[in-house]
């Protein structure tokens, strides 16, 4: 089954009505539960949250949201937040590019983990591929300076593709040999035989 393009703006106004609806439905969930001022951890494509959970339970200090387009990943994510009973963790449904739209004027970025995104192998698929430099753009507009971007994928070519962006940014720079900062293992790490890191920075 072939999926309708995820990047192309739809001219169907029924469908840019509901669009807009979500977004400020976002828009006000959001307002509820980022307070004026934060500075958030995100990690976008959460998936049933491992990570942020334990990064956040690391990190008592640092505020975190993890994002995903799926609402049951988000539902058992949240269900592990409440049993580790963690103030410093939301999990929102979300997809990435609204979700950087609709965050309050007030909040920024303090640091983006993206692990393991759908990969989109085939050519006539890239275009579904979140990471692109649009992406990159609309990432640093709500992102401070020297804000980090942690990448990590099993898939060389999407890395490449990532990296290769990244390397003539105008707003990010490539920050080689800088070591991750937090270990555990996602889902889908675990189910790869290798994977690749980068770490770039806002200028
Ligand atoms: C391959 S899974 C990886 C999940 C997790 N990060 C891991 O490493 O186990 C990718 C996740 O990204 C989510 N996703 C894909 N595109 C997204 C988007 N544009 N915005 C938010 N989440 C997205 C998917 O629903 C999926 O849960």
């Amino acid at each position: 089954m072939e999926l309708p393009p995820a990047t192309i703006p739809s001219t169907d106004p029924v469908h840019v009505a509901r669009m807009a609806e979500r977004r400020a439905e976002l828009a006000a969930a959001l307002a509820a539960v980022v307070p004026a001022g934060v500075r958030l951890v995100l990690e976008i494509g959460c998936g049933h949250g491992h990570f942020l959970t334990a990064y956040a339970k690391a990190h008592p200090a640092e505020n975190c949201v993890g994002i995903d387009l799926i609402r049951e990943r988000i539902e058992r994510a949240e269900r592990k937040r409440e049993r580790a009973g963690l103030a410093n963790l939301r999990f929102v449904r979300a997809e990435a590019r609204m979700f950087l739209d609709a965050l309050p004027p007030g909040a920024a970025l303090a640091a983006v983990f993206v692990l393991f995104p759908d990969p989109w192998p085939k050519r006539r698929h890239h275009k579904h591929r979140l990471l692109d430099e649009e992406f990159f753009h609309a990432l640093a507009a709500r992102a401070g300076e020297g804000t980090p971007f942690f990448f990590r994928t099993d898939h060389g070519p999407y890395f490449q593709a990532a990296e290769a962006v990244l390397r003539v940014s105008a707003d990010w720079r490539l920050v080689p040999g800088e070591p991750w900062p937090f270990e555990h293992t996602t889902v889908f790490q675990q189910r790869a035989s290798r994977h690749f890191s980068l770490v770039a920075r806002r200028h």
